[in-house]
């Protein structure tokens, strides 16, 4: 089944439920001020489970597209040293505004995992809330009868999981609630963790045990004093992330070797001259892919590269990219190029990057451009920094010359400290922040004069 397939399959099946089909919000929030990034399906719906928004379907499905690099949900570290994590990413999801509650979404999930899609039911587990007294939440046994009653999972797959797996929160504050996840056995083949004392299991931290789909109960409100308020009704927000479910389906051990990533691949193969393979090559392709994807839809939705907020998430997606690009050689822009192979991608689904891809095209070539003139001297001064801490026998690298990476040759402290790391090097970010202080007190003597 080609990707574009398995969106409609979703949306199609979700449909003959009774669900109403809608577009994906933008990346963007509009009208909330805790996100910088839309992270989930369910900020759209933020004020209907608050009760704030009246409703115009009890039951809604849609694939949304997703950004994860700030914020209570950040996977930009993970992302190119594995093959499952993604700072763009869409997520399949559907809703129930006080309508149905855990038995349907339960059953639907199971349905079309192992009915539809046909998934081998042995391989599948099913987790659930195990109850936190602090918050005073019980254990979520609604959910494990649940289980038990509409599917045929086996019963000792359904495993209980505290706050950190499956208590669900978009934020710090917000609609929240216990959540029943369904992971995947890929088989030990796929286990991608060398620590010796490392156990394959659910939520265990590798690449066999995978999650593919989260169900969330929303039954409550956190407010700004970590306080849990019982929500009027009952909802059910669910999200599966379309790239795993993508690979599992299509029987690949890789997100980035499904036809989401392949034709992005290959254009990096041609453009660079170098075949996508293991090892640090290997890692430089997939974060320049994965990258390129959350520049283009954050620009497309309105987002622009700049000194703040979401305007330097961008800038730091986009320079690391652009780092990565020196791994394989290239030192003139390129990822602006790769737009036409995502638009080949994507452009069917979000007609959006197809309307604005010259003007996503230039604003990312701008950057890269201006990034360019100060990158391969930067990259210099580091090599030669982090020469002298390794000779030295040190481990880390000063914090006054991240600094001076950061003010005179513009690279974010994440990215030195990638380049640190990749050194078995950290860097002294108290060292960092004092000089930036410094700086600010300096600039600002200077605007009081
Ligand atoms: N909100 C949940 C998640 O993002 C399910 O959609 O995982």
């Amino acid at each position: 089944m080609k990707s574009s397939e398995l969106r409609q399959s979703f949306l199609d099946f979700l449909k003959g439920k009774g669900h109403h089909i809608v577009p994906s919000a933008p990346v963007v929030p509009q009208d909330d001020p805790t996100l910088l990034f839309t992270n989930a399906g369910m900020n759209q719906f933020k004020d209907i489970f608050l009760g704030a928004r009246q409703i115009t379907h009890l039951r809604v499905a849609d694939s949304q597209k997703c950004i994860r690099v700030s914020g209570k949900h950040n996977d930009l570290e993970e992302v190119g040293r594995d093959t499952y994590h993604h700072t763009f990413f869409e997520m399949l999801g559907n809703w129930s505004f006080g309508d149905y509650f855990k038995k349907e979404a339960i059953a639907w999930a199971w349905e079309l995992l192992t009915e539809v899609w046909k998934l081998p039911k042995e391989k599948l587990y099913a987790t659930i809330f195990e109850g936190d007294q602090a918050d005073n939440v019980p254990r979520d046994d609604e959910a494990a009868d649940e289980w038990k009653r509409q599917t045929d999972i086996q019963p000792d797959h359904i495993l209980a999981f505290g706050k950190k797996d499956n208590f669900w929160e978009m934020g710090e504050t917000g609609p929240c609630g216990p959540c029943s996840e369904i992971h995947i056995d890929r088989g030990p083949e796929f286990c991608d963790n060398d620590d010796p004392a490392h156990v394959c299991q659910v939520n265990g931290g590798c690449a066999r045990y995978i999650e593919l789909w989260n169900l969330v109960f929303i039954q409550y409100n956190r407010d700004e004093t970590g306080a849990l308020h019982p929500l009027p009704a009952s909802h059910v927000d669910t999200g599966a992330g379309f790239e795993r479910l993508v690979a599992v389906i299509q029987k690949k051990a890789s997100n980035y070797d499904t036809d989401l990533f392949t034709p992005i691949l290959t254009q990096i193969s041609d453009l660079t001259g170098k075949p996508y393979s293991d090892g640090e090559e290997g890692v430089a392709f997939r974060v320049i892919a994965d990258h390129l994807r959350a520049l283009s839809f954050a620009i497309a939705d309105g987002a622009i590269p700049g000194n703040e907020g979401r305007g330097y998430v961008l800038r730091r997606i986009l320079r690391r990219a652009a780092r990565f690009g020196r791994v394989l050689e290239m030192h003139e822009p390129f990822i602006y190029k790769l737009l036409h192979s995502l638009v080949q991608v994507m452009g069917d689904a979000y007609p959006e990057i197809v309307q604005r891809k010259e003007y996503i095209a230039r604003v990312i070539r701008a950057e890269e451009e201006s990034f360019g003139r100060t990158l391969d001297r930067g990259i210099e001064i580091f090599e030669q920094k982090a020469a002298d801490v390794l000779q030295s026998s040190e481990t880390v690298f000063p914090g006054d010359d991240a600094f001076v990476l950061h003010d005179t040759f513009g690279f974010p402290l994440d990215l030195t400290q990638l380049m640190a790391e990749e050194k078995g090097l950290t860097v002294d970010v108290a060292g960092f922040n004092t000089e930036m202080e410094k700086q600010r007190q300096r600039s600002s003597r200077a605007h009081s004069v």
